[in-house]
């Protein structure tokens, strides 16, 4: 089976890329990305040279680009997860998260449409159903409600989905994933971005009161929910993946701080993030039952695994932590404190 998967430069493709190369010996992968701020060459170096894997630099929003490639490479299978992915980013200029999440998969659906493609994994989030109270959890059946820039234009872009799989019987399947951490993420997100800078000693920034509560699943989790999403999942449906991790904000970065060593006055309340979601939860038990799914990783243990990922893999981040994202800090956190 030949698959293409968009954003396998990113953290969340850089990890499906390695498993399924591990698992499916009968796949071929090719990658296409666009290499923007997020997306690292570097997180797919060892893979160079691998005989069923090939790399193109390419944006999702090139008609031309992606039937040339969908063509060529004889794709049977897409699985999407190119995004702007940042809800702080989305903020501060959303209109490439238009251009890149909707239109961007309205380009895809349309080139997978005309070849045939005979399955279509639409990558998606839990954001798109919005902030819960204190008690209560998201189902595949929550109404639509995003909050932010980026969960508007990923809600977009998952009804284009289901529109395609409806409309044109596109073998679509949807799949709407808690937050995410692990071993390459963009240390723009809350989990690496503490471990950097509790590492370097420098301020902790928890956005408004530190009690807003995410529902953390492990990388590896998520993509191996999302193998079983393609060559399981129904056209046409929706499947939410969470491991049952809630967590407060302030939680977490304690407990990054004690794993480090460091001490707790290097928090720092800084002003909270415009429409910031309150608590999200998922109900995971349709893809549990259904797709014979279930998270492997605990919370605890793994969290520790991954700070010890990024002490190891220092070089790394701080590769990262130059030109561009330094001016993105200063915007993003120079006007907060
Ligand atoms: P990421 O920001 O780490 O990576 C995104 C990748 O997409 C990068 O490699 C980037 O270069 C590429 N990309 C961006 N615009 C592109 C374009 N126009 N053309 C081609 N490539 C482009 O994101 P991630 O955290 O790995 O998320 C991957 C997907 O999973 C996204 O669709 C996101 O909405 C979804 N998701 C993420 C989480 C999470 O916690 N990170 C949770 C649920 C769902
Ligand atoms: P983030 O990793 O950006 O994921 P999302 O907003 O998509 O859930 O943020 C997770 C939580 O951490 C969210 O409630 C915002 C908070 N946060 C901070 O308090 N400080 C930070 O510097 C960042 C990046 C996030």
């Amino acid at each position: 089976m030949n698959v293409l998967l968009t954003g396998g430069a990113g953290f969340i493709g850089s990890n499906l890329v390695r498993l399924l190369l591990a698992e499916r010996p009968g796949w071929r992968l090719v990658v296409l990305d666009k290499l923007t701020y997020a997306g690292n060459a570097e997180n797919l170096a060892e893979l160079e040279g691998h005989p069923r894997y090939r790399f193109v630099r390419g944006d999702i929003c090139n008609g031309e680009l992606v039937a040339e490639v969908m063509r060529s490479e004889r794709i049977d299978a897409v699985m999407h997860l190119a995004a702007e992915s940042h809800v702080d980013r989305s903020i501060l200029a959303p209109a490439v998260f238009i251009d890149t999440n909707v239109r961007g998969t309205q380009v895809l659906l349309e080139a997978a449409r005309e070849l045939g493609v005979q399955r279509f994994l639409h990558v998606s989030t839990d954001e798109v159903y919005g902030s819960l109270g204190p008690t209560g959890l998201f189902t595949e059946l929550t109404p639509l409600d995003p909050s932010s820039p980026y969960s508007a234009s990923k809600a977009s872009s998952d009804l284009l989905a289901l529109a395609y799989a409806h409309t044109f019987a596109l073998p679509v399947v949807v799949t709407r994933c808690s937050n995410n951490y692990g071993p390459f993420q963009f240390p723009e997100k809350l989990i690496p971005l503490m471990i950097a800078n509790a590492v370097r000693d420098r301020p902790l920034p928890v956005y408004g009161d530190g009690m807003n509560v995410r529902d953390w699943i492990h990388v590896e989790d998520h993509c191996r929910g999302l193998l079983a999403a393609l060559e399981l999942g129904e056209p046409g449906q929706v499947y939410n993946f969470g491991a049952s991790s809630e967590r407060h904000n302030l939680d977490i970065v304690r407990q990054v701080l004690k794993l480090l060593g460091k001490p707790e006055s290097l928090i720092t309340y800084v002003k909270d993030r415009l429409g910031h979601d309150r608590r999200y939860a998922i109900d995971s038990s349709k893809a549990q039952a259904r797709l014979g799914w279930a998270p492997r990783h605990r919370f605890e243990a793994a969290l520790g695994e991954t700070v010890a990922w990024y002490v190891e893999h220092r070089a790394w981040w701080e590769r990262i932590l130059t030109g561009e994202y330094l001016k993105y800090y200063e915007q993003q956190y120079g006007a907060r404190r």
